[in-house]
């Protein structure tokens, strides 16, 4: 990726304490183009008003570009209809909505639900939320010390009640990708559901739900280049048609009276209230930048800065990497014996580096790899291989203070 790219990120081209900013936190939200943040000025601007419901022009043109946004998204991740595409503030509110609403239409007490040991609190916490209302059964898979799902755990996890097996397709820790279309193979033989986190692979690699066969599947548009609170639940359309409304409201309904109330179809019966119509819109350009970038070129170049990275953070005496399979994403989890990840976090940061330190939102994992803490540093289309050559000369300069 050359400046010119790096040119579209204005942000990227500032000082943090006298020093260039060398930004290694995209694991935790990317930054965003020039294009996307245009978008939503221009919105607001020239096209601001709330949709589906004005007869007027502007609600008119803000509906088509919400409805547009969605149709984008569903040709992004090759989903069948544009009906099966929900917006949410995230892939936490996914999971939560899916949990929620699908934990109503397809889950019983003792019914189990399969999720891992390498789960981000988002794919954990609504299932337990869950167990408390209806007393499901929740089995983490376990996973190896390379940090790959154990796929032989998996397979002894079934019994005759699991109902849904809930994984993300990239750790956000270890970047471990998952095998999904195998696991889809395995999880539809049990007669089960397969719903995937897919916050941290739709930012690096392709993603196609028919392909991969899952069920249900979420991502967040901040991770992708595109605004903060706007995100994705797909789920087949057969699926969401046996769901609950999640949350009641504007938006969401057929028709209202105090006797009965009958709900909107697919997949407004999800979206009480107005929708974040600026960020679906904002969204559908950032996954425009990356298509016109190429999804393919964005991966390999992803691919040659962690493949960089890797070599050259393996050269630190005592440094640790966490998550080493073959296929893995754009983030490097590790830690330095006798610095805590929280020093070293807050060093880097004097020398303008940002990096993120702590349990990264996955506090079993930690417990798996016996650590409180990691220090993580994650990559984007944009990252170059000047600024991991910074990133290790100041985990140098750290060293030699402790
Ligand atoms: N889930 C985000 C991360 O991993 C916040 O940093």
């Amino acid at each position: 990726m050359n400046e010119t790219i790096r040119a579209d990120f204005p942000i990227l081209s500032q000082q943090v304490y006298g020093h260039p900013l060398v930004y290694l936190d995209n694991a935790a939200t990317t930054q965003k183009p020039r294009s996307v943040v245009e978008a939503i000025a221009q919105q607001y601007y020239t096209t601001n008003a709330n949709v589906h419901r004005g007869v007027h022009y502007l609600s008119q043109q803000a509906t088509d570009l919400h409805e547009a946004a969605r149709e984008r998204v569903r040709r992004f991740i090759n989903a069948n209809k544009a009906s099966e595409i929900v917006f949410t503030r995230g892939t936490t509110e996914a999971i939560n909505l899916l949990a929620t609403s699908g934990g109503e239409a397809f889950l019983n007490e003792g019914d189990e639900v399969i999720v891992s040991e390498m789960e981000h609190h988002s794919n954990i916490v609504p299932w337990q939320l869950l167990r408390q209302r209806k007393g499901i059964v929740i089995k983490p898979c376990p996973i190896t010390d390379q940090g790959a799902l154990d796929m032989e755990a998996l397979a002894r996890l079934f019994t005759p009640r699991t109902r849904l097996v809930s994984l993300c397709h990239v750790s956000n820790v270890l970047g471990t990708v998952n095998p999904i279309r195998q696991i889809a193979e395995m999880v539809h033989a049990h007669g089960a559901l397969l719903a995937v986190d897919a916050a941290q692979s739709v930012p690096h690699r392709r993603v196609d739900v028919q392909e991969m066969g899952c069920d249900f599947l979420s991502f967040s548009g901040h991770k992708a280049y595109g605004p903060t609170g706007i995100g994705v639940l797909y789920g087949r359309e057969a699926l969401l048609e046996q769901m609950p409304p999640y949350q009641g409201g504007g938006e969401m309904i057929a028709r209202v009276s105090f006797e009965k109330t009958t709900y909107a179809q697919l997949p407004y019966k999800f979206e009480a209230g107005t929708p974040d119509y600026v960020g679906s819109h904002a969204l559908a350009v950032a996954l425009d930048y990356m298509e016109n970038l190429g999804l393919e070129t964005i991966a390999a170049h992803e691919r040659t800065i962690t493949d960089y990275a890797t070599a050259r953070l393996s050269t630190i005496p005592g440094l640790r990497i966490y998550g080493t399979t073959a296929d893995k994403e754009a983030v490097i989890a590790f830690n330095i014996e006798g610095i805590h990840p929280l020093d070293l976090g807050t060093l880097l940061d004097r020398l303008g580096i940002a990096i993120r330190t702590g349990h990264h939102c996955a506090e079993p994992l930690m417990k798996r790899f016996g650590t409180e803490g990691m220090a993580r540093a994650s990559f984007a289309l944009y990252t170059t291989r000047a600024e991991i050559d910074q990133l290790v000369g100041a985990i140098e300069r750290v060293r030699k203070m402790f």
